[in-house]
């Protein structure tokens, strides 16, 4: 096909607003799959994306669609990931395409995640075709949420598609609006090749499978590559299309999306936003917008079981083939022994990466509280990232700490504003901004540290507006702070895993939360337990977890068996998440247990 009759789009949704049933119908309708095929399909297909409901990878589909002006159009759609988490890889791949679909719930509004979308289309000069779903629903309210679209994002919905997805409404109109209002790529096919990776991922057979645009140019199977950003050079195997599943072609040329193999490694070595070009006729410069993925969030991982550290090793290197985000550094703690200091993009990556771990590969973790990347000027001048608040220098040796900040945008409503701006304040937060909409729906603006976001923010904010809230947050730099060093000590020895770094103002208060939750969280033992939190040398609160003045068995002395045995497995089960601190157990919780102290 020419140029002028590819049209190359996304589809900008909030979760459950119907992304994934619009783009079966949109396959189904073009008779890309056909209705029976489509039942495991498509466009999310991870089982843990299943459970959760989230799409977290991306992929593309290739229709072929007989417009009503009788021409032949080839319409790409290229999913986009549903979830803050991934906003880079989003960026991506909107830098792929030069439409999007908007699609709303016409029963419920716009939401924060779609705004955050949204805006990042419109920076990519996206055209943004507004469709509202689910208007079969007796709640939808089209006209409501038309004129919230208007007043929140000032888009145009004069022309918004009244569509249901469920129910096959509105689904050629969409089609035919992606023909006639997305423009088709431009035509540089006679420029040296560049194309962009928005996706990729590990196969055992075939290694990493790329999924690209052709900015410029063209690309043929046999073809020698380089990728730019790594430098890695490679001969293409295969090369074709995704309509939905891989099809082989010999050649892709501009405005194309396709797949590649090239018996490239790990996906490290073709990363999302790179450009690959041709090693004989090579494009001087690469595309513009490539960085690589920036760990927020880390944690350490250790095996409850010392002799499992080998195999967590292993499952993380493969988990890396596949995923280039995912970043890990050997750990020693002095509590926890051998283990892995892990870096995440966020909160779901890092939950997404330890469920994988303990399902996919049966592992036993420990997991320690998350923690973010402090910055650190030491008195020589030096800057340091600390991402493990047990590394961090002593008073003496530091002139400043930094913290990263974010800025939060959340949508609800009215009625919980007082709760969500109590949260924002308990949790630092510097308020910025608060807008009214129709239906009193609000929009509330804060900036807040990052480390007061990634403990329980997200949770705190749906308990408190019964779900009804959604929130998106986008990074904005770093601020000094006055931030202190807590120690937890357990029998008198300091427990490097929990330490943690806290504002000043709140350390008492968390010191002292953190010793009570401390004693309620780890089990009685034969002798007594002190628990102190401390800063620098001076304890700031203490508690003691009383010894143990029964044999547990005694109990059923004489007593049946089976109750015995029962109460012997139990305890075997409770100890498999323990891991013992000098001659302290201390169970996965209370690893935990700074996030759970309001
Ligand atoms: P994620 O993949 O989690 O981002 O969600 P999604 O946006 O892809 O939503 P999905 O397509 O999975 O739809 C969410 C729910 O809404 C499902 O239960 C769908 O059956 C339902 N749904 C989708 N479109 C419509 C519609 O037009 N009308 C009605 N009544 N329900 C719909």
């Amino acid at each position: 096909v020419p140029v002028s009759r590819i049209r190359n789009f996304c589809i900008i949704a909030h979760i459950d607003h119907g992304k994934s049933t619009l783009a079966d119908r949109l396959l189904q309708t073009t008779g890309t799959v056909q209705a029976r095929e489509m039942k495991e399909q498509f466009l999310d297909n991870m089982d843990l994306e299943r459970e959760r409901g989230i799409t977290i990878k991306l992929q593309a589909a290739r229709m072929n669609y007989t417009a009503a002006d009788g021409e032949q159009y080839v319409l790409n759609l290229i999913d986009t990931p549903g979830h803050v988490d991934f906003s880079y890889e989003v960026s991506r791949s909107l830098a792929a395409c030069e439409g999007a679909l908007l699609v709303v719930d016409a029963s419920q509004g716009v939401e924060a995640q779609t705004l955050a979308n949204v805006y990042l289309a419109l920076n990519h000069n996206l055209e943004i075709i507004p469709v509202l779903n689910k208007i079969d629903l007796p709640g939808a309210e089209p006209e409501r949420v038309k004129s919230e679209i208007e007043e929140i994002i000032g888009l145009d919905c004069s022309g918004a598609i009244l569509a249901s997805a469920k129910e096959g409404v509105g689904i050629n109109e969409i089609l035919e609006s992606i023909v006639h209002l997305v423009p088709p790529p431009s035509d540089t096919v006679a420029q040296p090749l560049r194309a962009l990776i928005f996706d990729s991922y590990y196969d055992s057979y075939r290694g990493v499978v790329v999924y690209f645009r052709v900015m410029d140019g063209t690309v043929k199977k046999g073809d020698r590559i380089r990728l730019m950003a790594t430098g890695k050079e490679c001969q293409i195997d295969e090369l074709g299309v995704l309509s939905p599943t891989q099809v082989q072609l010999e050649e892709l040329h501009a405005g194309e999306v396709g797949y590649l193999a090239a018996a490239i490694k790990a996906v490290g070595d073709a990363r999302v936003g790179d450009t690959f070009t041709l090693v004989n006729a090579p494009a001087t410069e690469a595309l513009p917008g490539y960085t690589e993925a920036k760990p927020m969030v880390f944690c350490g991982l250790f095996p409850t079981d010392a002799d499992q550290y080998p195999d967590l090793r292993e499952a993380l290197e493969k988990l890396r083939l596949n995923d280039a985000a995912l970043n890990y550094e050997p750990e020693t703690s002095s509590a926890m022994g051998f283990g892995f200091r892990c870096g995440f993009l966020g909160l779901l990556h890092m939950e997404i990466v330890q469920e994988r771990l303990e399902r996919e590969y049966n592992l036993d973790l420990i997991t320690t509280a998350p923690s973010v990347v402090y910055r650190v000027t030491t008195i020589k001048g030096e800057v340091l990232y600390i991402d493990n608040p047990s590394h961090l220098p002593d008073p003496q040796y530091r002139d400043k700490i930094e913290e990263p900040y974010v800025k939060v945008e959340m949508i609800t409503p009215e009625e919980y504003v007082g709760t969500l701006m109590e949260l924002c304040q308990n949790r630092r937060g510097i308020f910025t901004d608060i807008k009214y909409l129709t239906q009193g729906r609000t929009t509330l603006t804060y900036e807040l540290p990052l480390a007061e976001v990634v403990t329980d923010f997200f949770d705190q904010m749906k308990s408190r507006t019964r779900g009804y809230a959604s929130m998106e947050y986008q990074v904005i730099g770093y601020r000094e702070n006055t931030l202190v060093k807590l120690d937890i000590m357990i029998n008198g020895d300091p427990v490097d895993a929990l330490a943690m770094i806290v504002h000043r103002d709140k350390a008492y208060n968390v010191g002292r939360a953190m010793a009570e939750k401390l004693k309620e969280l780890i089990p009685r033992h034969q002798f007594k337990v002190p628990i102190q939190a401390a800063i620098g040398s001076k304890v700031i609160a203490s508690e003691q977890i009383p010894a143990l003045r029964k044999d547990v068995l005694a109990k059923c002395y004489g007593g049946d068996i089976s109750r015995k045995k029962k109460l012997l497995q139990k305890q075997a089960k409770g100890k498999k998440r323990m891991k013992s601190v000098g001659t302290v157990d201390v169970p996965q919780e209370a690893f935990m247990a700074v996030l759970r102290l309001d």
